[in-house]
Protein backbone atom coordinates (compact mmCIF):
# COMPACT_ATOMS: atom_id res chain seq x y z
CA UNK A 1 0.00 0.00 0.00
CA UNK A 2 1.26 3.66 -0.72
CA UNK A 3 2.30 5.47 2.50
CA UNK A 4 -0.32 7.61 1.65
CA UNK A 5 -3.03 5.61 0.08
CA UNK A 6 -5.89 7.19 -1.90
CA UNK A 7 -9.37 5.77 -0.11
CA UNK A 8 -12.12 5.43 -1.86
CA UNK A 9 -15.37 6.07 0.71
CA UNK A 10 -18.81 5.60 -1.71
CA UNK A 11 -19.36 2.51 -0.43
CA UNK A 12 -19.14 3.61 3.01
CA UNK A 13 -23.33 3.46 3.47
CA UNK A 14 -22.98 -0.80 3.09
CA UNK A 15 -21.92 -2.61 5.72
CA UNK A 16 -19.13 -4.82 3.71
CA UNK A 17 -17.97 -1.59 2.25
CA UNK A 18 -17.85 0.02 5.41
CA UNK A 19 -15.53 -2.58 6.85
CA UNK A 20 -13.56 -3.10 4.06
CA UNK A 21 -12.78 0.58 4.35
CA UNK A 22 -12.58 0.87 7.71
CA UNK A 23 -9.19 -2.22 7.42
CA UNK A 24 -7.69 0.73 4.72
CA UNK A 25 -7.97 3.45 6.99
CA UNK A 26 -6.53 1.42 9.92
CA UNK A 27 -3.38 0.29 7.96
CA UNK A 28 -3.22 4.18 6.92
CA UNK A 29 -3.27 5.48 10.57
CA UNK A 30 -0.95 2.42 11.45
CA UNK A 31 1.98 3.86 8.90
CA UNK A 32 1.72 7.46 7.75
CA UNK A 33 -1.31 8.35 9.81
CA UNK A 34 -2.03 10.25 6.18
CA UNK A 35 -4.62 8.64 3.18
CA UNK A 36 -6.80 11.07 0.93
CA UNK A 37 -10.18 10.13 0.51
CA UNK A 38 -12.49 10.48 -2.57
CA UNK A 39 -16.31 10.23 -3.55
CA UNK A 40 -16.38 11.54 -0.28
CA UNK A 41 -20.18 12.86 -0.43
CA UNK A 42 -19.18 16.51 -0.08
CA UNK A 43 -20.78 18.46 -3.37
CA UNK A 44 -18.89 20.00 -5.33
CA UNK A 45 -20.61 23.19 -5.14
CA UNK A 46 -19.75 23.69 -1.31
CA UNK A 47 -16.27 23.28 -2.11
CA UNK A 48 -16.21 25.60 -4.91
CA UNK A 49 -17.81 28.53 -3.23
CA UNK A 50 -15.43 28.31 0.02
CA UNK A 51 -12.57 28.49 -1.87
CA UNK A 52 -14.12 30.83 -4.56
CA UNK A 53 -15.43 33.36 -0.81
CA UNK A 54 -11.87 32.42 1.09
CA UNK A 55 -9.80 33.41 -2.10
CA UNK A 56 -12.23 36.39 -2.24
CA UNK A 57 -11.30 37.19 0.91
CA UNK A 58 -7.69 36.80 0.38
CA UNK A 59 -7.24 38.61 -2.16
CA UNK A 60 -9.31 41.70 -1.27
CA UNK A 61 -7.99 45.00 -0.39
CA UNK A 62 -5.87 45.75 3.02
CA UNK A 63 -8.70 47.82 4.30
CA UNK A 64 -11.30 44.78 3.87
CA UNK A 65 -9.42 42.35 5.84
CA UNK A 66 -7.90 45.04 8.27
CA UNK A 67 -10.27 44.17 11.30
CA UNK A 68 -9.38 40.72 11.81
CA UNK A 69 -5.63 41.54 10.93
CA UNK A 70 -2.97 40.34 13.94
CA UNK A 71 -5.49 39.13 16.55
CA UNK A 72 -2.56 36.24 16.85
CA UNK A 73 -2.46 32.38 17.33
CA UNK A 74 -5.53 30.84 17.86
CA UNK A 75 -7.75 33.66 17.95
CA UNK A 76 -10.34 34.56 15.06
CA UNK A 77 -8.93 36.30 12.49
CA UNK A 78 -4.48 35.45 11.97
CA UNK A 79 -2.41 36.99 9.72
CA UNK A 80 1.27 37.01 9.36
CA UNK A 81 2.12 39.58 6.58
CA UNK A 82 6.07 39.29 6.18
CA UNK A 83 5.95 35.75 6.18
CA UNK A 84 5.20 33.30 3.27
CA UNK A 85 1.53 32.95 4.08
CA UNK A 86 -1.47 34.58 5.95
CA UNK A 87 -3.99 32.32 7.66
CA UNK A 88 -7.36 33.05 9.17
CA UNK A 89 -9.48 30.41 11.92
CA UNK A 90 -12.93 30.66 13.42
CA UNK A 91 -14.08 28.08 16.10
CA UNK A 92 -17.07 26.47 16.26
CA UNK A 93 -17.42 27.95 20.04
CA UNK A 94 -16.18 31.56 18.87
CA UNK A 95 -19.74 32.72 17.98
CA UNK A 96 -21.19 31.03 21.64
CA UNK A 97 -22.52 33.77 23.87
CA UNK A 98 -19.70 35.26 25.88
CA UNK A 99 -20.84 33.10 29.39
CA UNK A 100 -20.71 29.78 27.19
CA UNK A 101 -17.34 30.91 26.31
CA UNK A 102 -16.43 31.34 29.67
CA UNK A 103 -17.52 28.23 31.28
CA UNK A 104 -15.07 25.97 28.85
CA UNK A 105 -13.25 24.87 31.41
CA UNK A 106 -9.84 24.32 30.77
CA UNK A 107 -9.83 25.54 27.43
CA UNK A 108 -7.39 27.30 25.82
CA UNK A 109 -7.85 31.18 26.65
CA UNK A 110 -7.31 32.31 23.42
CA UNK A 111 -10.13 29.66 21.59
CA UNK A 112 -12.62 31.71 23.68
CA UNK A 113 -12.85 34.79 22.31
CA UNK A 114 -15.35 35.59 20.05
CA UNK A 115 -14.99 34.95 16.54
CA UNK A 116 -13.99 37.88 13.75
CA UNK A 117 -15.69 37.56 10.76
CA UNK A 118 -15.67 39.68 7.55
CA UNK A 119 -18.36 42.11 7.32
CA UNK A 120 -19.86 40.70 4.22
CA UNK A 121 -22.49 38.30 5.71
CA UNK A 122 -21.96 35.77 2.63
CA UNK A 123 -18.69 34.54 3.76
CA UNK A 124 -19.91 33.66 7.38
CA UNK A 125 -22.64 31.77 6.36
CA UNK A 126 -20.90 29.73 3.24
CA UNK A 127 -18.24 29.07 6.33
CA UNK A 128 -21.09 27.32 8.24
CA UNK A 129 -22.14 25.24 5.57
CA UNK A 130 -18.92 24.20 4.67
CA UNK A 131 -17.75 23.58 8.69
CA UNK A 132 -21.31 21.40 8.79
CA UNK A 133 -20.35 19.38 5.63
CA UNK A 134 -16.47 18.89 7.47
CA UNK A 135 -18.14 17.78 11.17
CA UNK A 136 -20.41 14.97 9.36
CA UNK A 137 -17.75 13.91 7.06
CA UNK A 138 -15.54 13.63 10.56
CA UNK A 139 -18.03 12.12 12.49
CA UNK A 140 -18.43 9.43 10.09
CA UNK A 141 -14.35 8.88 9.83
CA UNK A 142 -14.54 8.83 13.21
CA UNK A 143 -16.86 5.92 13.03
CA UNK A 144 -14.48 3.34 10.49
CA UNK A 145 -12.04 4.88 13.20
CA UNK A 146 -14.06 3.18 15.93
CA UNK A 147 -14.33 -0.11 13.58
CA UNK A 148 -10.90 -0.02 12.40
CA UNK A 149 -9.47 0.02 16.46
CA UNK A 150 -11.94 -3.15 17.04
CA UNK A 151 -14.00 -0.46 18.99
CA UNK A 152 -17.85 -0.14 19.14
CA UNK A 153 -18.80 2.03 15.94
CA UNK A 154 -20.08 4.45 18.42
CA UNK A 155 -17.23 4.63 20.07
CA UNK A 156 -16.17 8.22 19.46
CA UNK A 157 -20.06 9.80 19.04
CA UNK A 158 -20.31 10.77 22.82
CA UNK A 159 -16.80 12.46 22.50
CA UNK A 160 -17.41 14.75 19.73
CA UNK A 161 -21.60 15.36 20.19
CA UNK A 162 -20.05 19.11 21.25
CA UNK A 163 -17.24 19.40 19.19
CA UNK A 164 -15.12 22.52 19.34
CA UNK A 165 -13.24 22.53 16.35
CA UNK A 166 -11.32 24.97 14.64
CA UNK A 167 -10.90 25.89 10.84
CA UNK A 168 -8.35 27.62 8.95
CA UNK A 169 -7.49 29.26 5.68
CA UNK A 170 -4.22 29.32 5.10
CA UNK A 171 -3.32 31.58 2.18
CA UNK A 172 0.48 31.03 0.25
CA UNK A 173 1.34 33.96 -1.71
CA UNK A 174 2.25 34.08 -5.29
CA UNK A 175 5.90 33.81 -5.81
CA UNK A 176 7.36 35.91 -7.81
CA UNK A 177 10.17 33.71 -9.06
CA UNK A 178 10.32 30.01 -8.22
CA UNK A 179 11.89 29.63 -4.65
CA UNK A 180 15.10 27.63 -3.39
CA UNK A 181 14.70 23.95 -2.88
CA UNK A 182 15.08 24.45 0.86
CA UNK A 183 12.52 27.10 1.07
CA UNK A 184 9.62 26.04 2.96
CA UNK A 185 6.30 27.38 2.66
CA UNK A 186 5.35 25.85 5.87
CA UNK A 187 8.03 24.52 8.32
CA UNK A 188 7.73 20.94 9.55
CA UNK A 189 5.23 19.93 12.35
CA UNK A 190 2.74 17.52 13.64
CA UNK A 191 -1.07 18.73 14.30
CA UNK A 192 -1.65 18.49 17.82
CA UNK A 193 -5.73 17.23 17.62
CA UNK A 194 -6.87 14.16 16.71
CA UNK A 195 -8.20 14.58 13.25
CA UNK A 196 -7.10 16.64 10.23
CA UNK A 197 -9.53 17.05 6.92
CA UNK A 198 -7.55 19.51 4.69
CA UNK A 199 -9.05 21.03 1.39
CA UNK A 200 -6.39 21.49 -0.86
CA UNK A 201 -6.21 23.68 -4.01
CA UNK A 202 -6.77 21.22 -6.70
CA UNK A 203 -3.84 20.24 -8.62
CA UNK A 204 -1.88 22.02 -6.67
CA UNK A 205 0.60 20.05 -4.50
CA UNK A 206 3.51 20.71 -2.08
CA UNK A 207 2.28 18.81 0.51
CA UNK A 208 4.79 16.42 1.84
CA UNK A 209 4.95 13.53 4.55
CA UNK A 210 8.31 12.54 6.67
CA UNK A 211 8.40 8.90 5.52
CA UNK A 212 11.74 8.40 7.11
CA UNK A 213 14.88 10.32 7.91
CA UNK A 214 15.18 13.26 4.69
CA UNK A 215 12.90 10.76 3.05
CA UNK A 216 9.66 13.20 2.51
CA UNK A 217 6.43 11.58 0.50
CA UNK A 218 4.36 14.21 -1.41
CA UNK A 219 0.64 14.11 -1.19
CA UNK A 220 -0.85 13.47 -4.66
CA UNK A 221 -2.95 16.61 -4.76
CA UNK A 222 -6.33 15.04 -6.99
CA UNK A 223 -8.93 17.09 -7.87
CA UNK A 224 -12.02 17.36 -5.41
CA UNK A 225 -10.05 14.90 -2.42
CA UNK A 226 -9.77 15.75 1.02
CA UNK A 227 -6.46 14.76 3.05
CA UNK A 228 -7.47 12.90 6.12
CA UNK A 229 -4.65 12.81 8.76
CA UNK A 230 -4.39 12.03 12.60
CA UNK A 231 -2.88 14.32 15.34
CA UNK A 232 -0.82 14.23 18.58
CA UNK A 233 -3.83 13.89 20.50
CA UNK A 234 -5.28 10.50 18.36
CA UNK A 235 -1.72 8.97 18.88
CA UNK A 236 -2.43 9.46 22.26
CA UNK A 237 -5.93 8.03 22.58
CA UNK A 238 -4.78 4.66 20.50
CA UNK A 239 -1.60 4.72 22.94
CA UNK A 240 0.97 5.03 19.78
CA UNK A 241 -0.90 2.42 18.08
CA UNK A 242 -1.34 4.99 15.32
CA UNK A 243 1.28 7.51 13.40
CA UNK A 244 0.79 11.31 13.95
CA UNK A 245 3.22 12.39 11.32
CA UNK A 246 5.20 15.01 10.57
CA UNK A 247 4.51 16.78 7.67
CA UNK A 248 5.75 20.46 5.63
CA UNK A 249 4.74 22.26 2.67
CA UNK A 250 7.15 22.79 0.03
CA UNK A 251 6.69 24.68 -4.29
CA UNK A 252 6.45 22.50 -6.13
CA UNK A 253 9.34 22.85 -9.42
CA UNK A 254 8.54 25.60 -11.44
CA UNK A 255 5.38 26.72 -9.32
CA UNK A 256 4.85 30.54 -8.45
CA UNK A 257 0.82 30.49 -8.09
CA UNK A 258 -0.79 30.86 -4.73
CA UNK A 259 -2.21 28.05 -2.81
CA UNK A 260 -5.18 28.07 -0.37
CA UNK A 261 -5.32 25.44 1.87
CA UNK A 262 -8.23 24.57 4.35
CA UNK A 263 -7.39 22.20 6.98
CA UNK A 264 -10.42 21.60 9.77
CA UNK A 265 -9.20 20.62 12.80
CA UNK A 266 -12.45 17.86 14.77
CA UNK A 267 -11.89 18.69 18.54
CA UNK A 268 -13.32 16.22 20.95
CA UNK A 269 -15.63 18.18 23.31
CA UNK A 270 -14.35 20.82 25.74
CA UNK A 271 -15.01 17.90 28.65
CA UNK A 272 -14.52 14.79 27.18
CA UNK A 273 -12.07 12.66 28.92
CA UNK A 274 -9.04 10.95 26.69
CA UNK A 275 -7.60 8.09 28.26
CA UNK A 276 -5.07 6.25 26.48
CA UNK A 277 -6.32 2.72 25.21
CA UNK A 278 -3.07 1.40 25.68
CA UNK A 279 0.52 2.69 27.47
CA UNK A 280 1.25 5.87 25.35
CA UNK A 281 4.18 7.06 24.07
CA UNK A 282 4.15 10.71 24.35
CA UNK A 283 2.16 12.01 27.37
CA UNK A 284 2.25 9.01 29.45
CA UNK A 285 2.75 11.00 32.85
CA UNK A 286 -0.78 12.54 32.03
CA UNK A 287 -3.23 9.87 32.73
CA UNK A 288 -6.88 11.25 31.45
CA UNK A 289 -6.92 14.13 29.58
CA UNK A 290 -9.54 16.79 28.25
CA UNK A 291 -8.33 18.24 24.97
CA UNK A 292 -7.73 21.58 26.55
CA UNK A 293 -5.08 20.00 28.82
CA UNK A 294 -3.94 18.44 25.82
CA UNK A 295 -3.38 21.50 23.93
CA UNK A 296 -1.48 22.90 27.30
CA UNK A 297 0.64 20.29 27.33
CA UNK A 298 1.71 20.63 23.88
CA UNK A 299 2.75 23.96 24.65
CA UNK A 300 4.56 23.30 27.46
CA UNK A 301 6.23 20.83 24.92
CA UNK A 302 6.45 22.31 22.42
CA UNK A 303 7.94 25.77 24.66
CA UNK A 304 10.19 23.63 26.76
CA UNK A 305 11.81 21.95 23.47
CA UNK A 306 12.75 25.26 21.85
CA UNK A 307 14.02 26.97 25.10
C1 LIG B 1 -1.61 22.75 8.62
C2 LIG B 1 -1.00 22.09 7.44
C3 LIG B 1 -0.87 21.87 5.06
C4 LIG B 1 -1.12 22.63 3.82
O1 LIG B 1 -2.21 23.84 8.45
O2 LIG B 1 -1.49 22.18 9.73
O3 LIG B 1 -0.31 21.13 7.61
O4 LIG B 1 -1.14 21.99 2.77
N1 LIG B 1 -1.28 22.59 6.22
O5 LIG B 1 -1.28 23.85 3.88
NI1 LIG C 1 -0.47 20.38 9.59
Amino acid sequence: MDFVPVIDLSERHTAPGRAAIAASIGAACESSGFFTVVNHGVPAELVDRMYRTTNGFFTAPEEEKEHSANRGVGVAGLRRPGGPYEAYAAHVTGDLPQEEREALGSYPATWKAPNIWPADPTFRDTWYDYIGAMADLSADIMRLFALALDLDEDFFDTKFDNHVSLILANYYYAQATAPAEDELRRERHTDWGSLTVLYVEDDLGGLQVLRAEDDWVDVPAIPRSFVVNIGDLMAFWTGGRWASTVHRVVTPDGETSSRISIPFFYLPNHDAAIEPMQASAEGSELGEVTVGQWFSHKMRSTYQAAS
